[in-house]
């Protein structure tokens, strides 16, 4: 038992998904839903609807990404009123594999936030700025992005420790969340305190203990291993 509670969101990225709903389904039968209490799924748009009839609430939902666009003839995009529709509140913006489109991230914040979305904020440096000490300052750049804190969730994501299998040690994460709050708490005085910042990176069944009572992390941001429900449990059950 840990003393306090660990959202932990697992991101399917580009994978086939219908079987692997399926079974998050099964597990939520047997397991009971209290265990899945802090637990999403970000999701490929095609299995959005699937996926929110199969968990019915019990499983966050949310999308992987939304377009820079309001709405309009902008075909393959999906916008902010499209996941509305499909009754998806929450949206993932700023992956970094998203972020390496091209995408204009500062308006698809505006865009999500505007329509009251819940957010996934993702920021996190690459290799060369990691070594380079220019960490902080693209933090800082990255979080300038936002308007609100409400309804934000901030992921700090290492782009080098990203389905890498080296997962940022404790002084990174304790270094780079120093940063994150100091940033938050001048530029959002009033509310920062209660901003719940995840890890993502490398994160499984092994590691997740270490870094959860080790740092001040929220909770996880998971890829790889959210591909294997089991492992995700292991990762849910130890952190809660
Ligand atoms: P990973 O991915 O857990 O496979 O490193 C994390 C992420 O991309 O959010």
């Amino acid at each position: 038992m840990t003393s306090r509670s660990c959202i932990v969101w697992g991101n399917l990225k580009m994978h086939p998904a219908s079987k692997l709903l399926l079974s998050y389904h099964q597990m939520l039968a047997s397991e009971g839903e209290a265990v899945f209490r802090d637990f999403g799924l970000v999701v490929p748009y095609p299995y959005l609807h699937q996926a929110k009839e199969l968990f019915a609430s019990k499983i966050s939902v949310a999308a992987q990404s939304i377009s820079e666009h309001q709405s309009g003839a902008y075909s393959s995009q999906v916008s902010g009123e499209i996941l509305q529709d499909l009754d998806v509140g929450t949206v993932m913006i700023g992956h970094s594999e998203v972020r390496k489109l091209g995408v204009d991230v500062r308006a698809q914040l505006a865009i999500a936030q505007s329509l009251g979305m819940k957010v996934v904020y993702c920021i996190g440096e690459d290799a060369s700025a990691y070594q380079s000490g220019e960490r902080d300052t693209l933090l800082a750049e990255q979080l300038s992005a936002l308007s609100t804190l409400d309804n934000v969730i901030i992921a700090y994501e290492p782009i080098w420790s990203i389905g890498t299998g080296v997962v940022a040690s404790v002084s990174d994460i304790n270094a780079a969340f120093s940063v994150i709050n100091s940033y938050l708490a001048s530029r959002f005085p009033s509310n920062s305190s209660n901003i719940q910042v995840l890890y993502g990176g490398s994160i499984n069944n092994n590691n997740c203990l270490e870094i959860f009572t080790k740092t001040e992390v929220s909770g996880f941001l998971v890829g790889g291993v959210s591909l294997h429900p089991e492992k995700i449990l292991e990762v849910i059950r130890l952190c809660s």
